[in-house]
């Protein structure tokens, strides 16, 4: 267990400056992925070192791949090849991180050995039959709890066969599961999402030398092929940038220039919900990184204004709904919010833990069954719980820029998990936080 930390948000003041954040969670975790099933030395460079990532990587190593790293953000997987895995000598702890466990659960379900699968607190509440049910259609066995909750027992040495599934939700853990566990079926695995979700998996496959088929909704690979290891470069993440972004538009004097982000287009969700806010953003020598579209960010205060959020960015801003219901508090009139009853089965229940916190800080912000009505306002002072959650302590910390008093924040630990050196970051673009440490 990491000790408890709390995070004291000073009010007021505005972001000036240049900085990267760290690297994106989703690309990191792919990287070490299939970097310990390709054959050869992958160098990955921009990895996040944080908890999740970390989770990932341990978990590869427990199956005997060797890695070495990270340090400054550099990792050498010595690739053991489609079937070099080994049998981990016992269950495989992912912490925090769904990402983790939905995606080992597709590549370990065709392996020849048994693996178990388990979390922290809050990972062990989230739904896994969203990747066990059409795993098992793939011929895969695996046992959940009762409740479909991890601890994931997966049975080693069933041959799965390709299947074509229409995913019921948009998720790109569900979808990367399924081809993840495709690589290792017989005949052709396809999967259709019925929204365009982050494709990272698809072009690092690509990026790897395995042929995928993308057409309009629908992705599809065969199974039996070979993974050639490549060098990676991980951009900054745009869902860590997205702090920022949302701290500079609504602080009155802000300047910001975010280096090196991925602007993906299954991601870039945030930037053109607070455009359509009246945030001003610029988008500047945007360029291709290993199959990544990138750029810089310039970030600059604008007021904002109330929108019903069109539906379409929903899943490519899954992420970033924690800061953005804080850019919609601080805009002029209401913000509406549907179609994102998936913000509910996050690492905590998002729309609950953001309308609590909010409402602590005098914002009318009333939760839905799918979403969040918020009523731009006054942020006041207070005291509200992070729920264990990284993007919720972050997000609350922005709000301090806007607050009329020091925001205080339980339970911020978590941070780590995605963005280690948030305080830190924020303190040097303007916005100053207490990290205060509890044994
Ligand atoms: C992720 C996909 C998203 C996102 C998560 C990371 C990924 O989840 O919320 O933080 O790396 O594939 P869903 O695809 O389940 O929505």
């Amino acid at each position: 267990m990491s000790k408890r930390i709390d995070f004291i948000a000073r009010s007021g003041g505005h972001l000036e400056g240049q900085a990267r954040v760290p690297g994106d969670k989703s690309i990191s975790h792919r990287a070490i992925m299939l970097g310990s099933i390709a054959e050869g030395e992958t160098c990955v460079q921009g990895f996040l070192e944080a908890e999740d990532a970390l989770a990932t990587l341990a978990a590869c190593r427990q199956m005997g791949v060797r890695i070495e790293g990270p340090e400054q953000g550099r990792v050498t997987i010595r690739g053991v090849g489609m079937h070099g895995l080994k049998a981990p000598g016992e269950p495989l702890y992912l912490g925090n991180s769904g990402t983790s466990m939905r995606l080992l659960c597709g590549l370990l379900a065709g392996q020849p050995f048994d693996s178990v699968l388990t979390g922290d607190e809050s990972l062990s509440r989230r739904p896994m039959r969203r990747v066990t049910e059409p795993l098992r259609q793939m011929g895969a066995e695996i046992d959940t709890t009762p409740d479909g909750t991890a601890p994931l027992h997966i049975h080693g040495g069933r041959k799965l066969h390709g299947i074509h599934y229409d995913m019921p939700v948009a998720s790109a853990q569900v979808k990367s599961a399924l081809l993840l566990a495709g690589l290792y079926a017989e005949g052709e695995t396809c999967v259709t999402e019925p929204a365009p979700t982050r494709d990272h998996t698809e072009r690092m496959l690509d990026g790897l030398g395995y042929e995928v088929r993308r057409q309009g909704n629908r992705v599809c690979l065969r199974g039996g092929g070979r993974l050639t290891a490549a060098d990676l470069d991980v951009p900054a993440d745009i869902s860590s940038a997205a702090f920022f972004l949302v701290g500079a538009s609504i602080a009155p004097g802000s300047e910001l220039i975010l280096e090196h982000v991925g602007i993906n287009p299954t991601r870039t969700g945030v930037i053109d919900i607070l455009r359509l806010m009246g945030a001003k953003i610029e988008v500047l020598n945007p360029r291709m990184v290993g199959g990544e579209p990138v750029a810089d960010l310039r970030v600059v205060h604008r007021p904002l204004k109330g929108i019903h959020i069109p539906e379409k960015f929903v899943p490519l801003a899954i992420d970033e709904f924690p800061v953005l219901f804080v850019a919609a508090a601080c805009a002029e009139g209401e913000t509406v919010l549907t179609g994102a009853e998936e913000l509910r089965v996050k690492e905590s229940d998002r729309i609950q833990s953001m309308a609590d916190g909010l409402q602590i800080l005098g914002i009318d912000a009333r939760p839905t069954p799918d979403g969040m009505i918020i009523q731009g306002g006054r942020i006041g002072s207070g005291r509200v719980h992070s729920h264990g959650d990284h993007r919720i302590a972050m997000a609350f910390a922005i709000a301090a820029l806007r607050a009329s008093g020091p925001i205080e924040i339980e339970d911020c630990a978590n941070v780590n998990t995605s963005f280690p050196g948030f305080a830190e970051l924020a303190g040097r673009l303007g916005l100053a936080i207490e990290v205060v440490e509890h044994d």
